[in-house]
């Protein structure tokens, strides 16, 4: 057995010795949705520090918890908290909480975060339905030996955003009134925002919006087999697309104005959700 599979393994069993619970979906709360849990009926909790090994997150406004409970009557995971790239972690620690989602039993992840709009029809609040990604200026969180256990050595990359899921966001969004625009996530290593140069250079690759974290996430889930979705705020305009220059507080703000939307978009979503989750038991 391989180390990352080894400490994936003791993650799992450190879990199991506090809860039995068996999340079907799972949500990554970004930038925002801090207090989302106040949409669940909370039935445990269990921070990051609890676990032996599990990498916790340093950045301010990402406090690390695994938060269990139901949405509608469906079990649900929430990870209050991520790590990035960029805090020093290996590309598998990274990944390593979705991971071990997936080992409890979730079969739809949910991936949200705040990001750059790149895209310059985009306006700083508005919420974007993830279509596809970019991740060539992210280390692919599937290099090294394959875990065979979790997934194949080759996945197909050719749909990892679920089309019946976007059909369910899309149709959730109208039904709530919630402006959605859609468009390609670029994923870069951070920390140091983009040069206006680079965000030249995501606009003509066909980036919509820019962020520094979901998509290793999304590899290593799809990896997996999970179905996924996801939904970006745009905190603010990518550098270069506008006087201000870019900080952590901007974007921290703009996304907690439009936290009410995307808490209602995700828990009516996930109410959504429920066909999904009989249909493949
Ligand atoms: N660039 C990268 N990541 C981000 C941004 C940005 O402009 N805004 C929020 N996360």
């Amino acid at each position: 057995m391989g180390q990352i599979y080894e400490k994936l393994k003791k993650c799992f069993e450190d879990v199991r010795k506090r809860t039995d619970f068996e999340p079907k979906a799972a949500i990554v709360l970004g930038s925002g949705l801090g207090d989302y849990a106040e949409n669940i009926q909370v039935e445990r909790e269990i921070s990051y520090s609890e676990l032996e090994g599990f990498p916790v997150s340093t950045v301010p406004g990402h406090a690390g918890k695994f938060i269990f409970g139901y949405i509608d009557g469906i079990p649900v995971a929430c990870m209050k908290g991520r790590v990035h790239y960029y805090e020093g972690y290996p590309v598998s620690d990274v990944v390593l909480p979705i991971r071990l989602l997936g080992l409890m039993g979730t079969r739809i992840l949910f991936l949200t975060n705040a990001a750059g709009g790149v895209n310059t029809s985009f306006h700083a609040g508005d919420l974007m339905l993830i279509k596809d990604h970019i991740s060539v200026f992210a280390p692919n969180p599937l290099i090294g030996p394959n875990i065979d256990q979790l997934g194949p050595r080759f996945p197909d990359m050719s749909a990892v955003y679920d089309r019946d899921l976007q059909k369910l966001i899309i149709s959730t969004a109208k039904e709530n009134r919630i402006f959605l625009q859609q468009g390609v996530y670029a994923q870069m290593t951070g920390p140091s925002y983009e040069s206006p140069a680079e965000i030249h250079m995501l606009r003509t690759l066909g980036c919509d919006v820019v962020g520094m974290s979901t998509v290793v996430e999304a590899i290593a889930a799809n990896h997996m087999g999970m179905k996924i979705c996801g939904v970006s705020c745009i905190s603010n305009l990518a550098a270069g697309m506008s006087e201000n220059p870019l900080s952590h507080q901007e974007v921290q703000e703009a996304a907690d104005m439009a936290a009410p939307n995307f808490k209602k978009l995700v828990t009516e979503t996930v109410r959504g959700m429920k066909p999904f989750l009989s249909e493949d038991k």
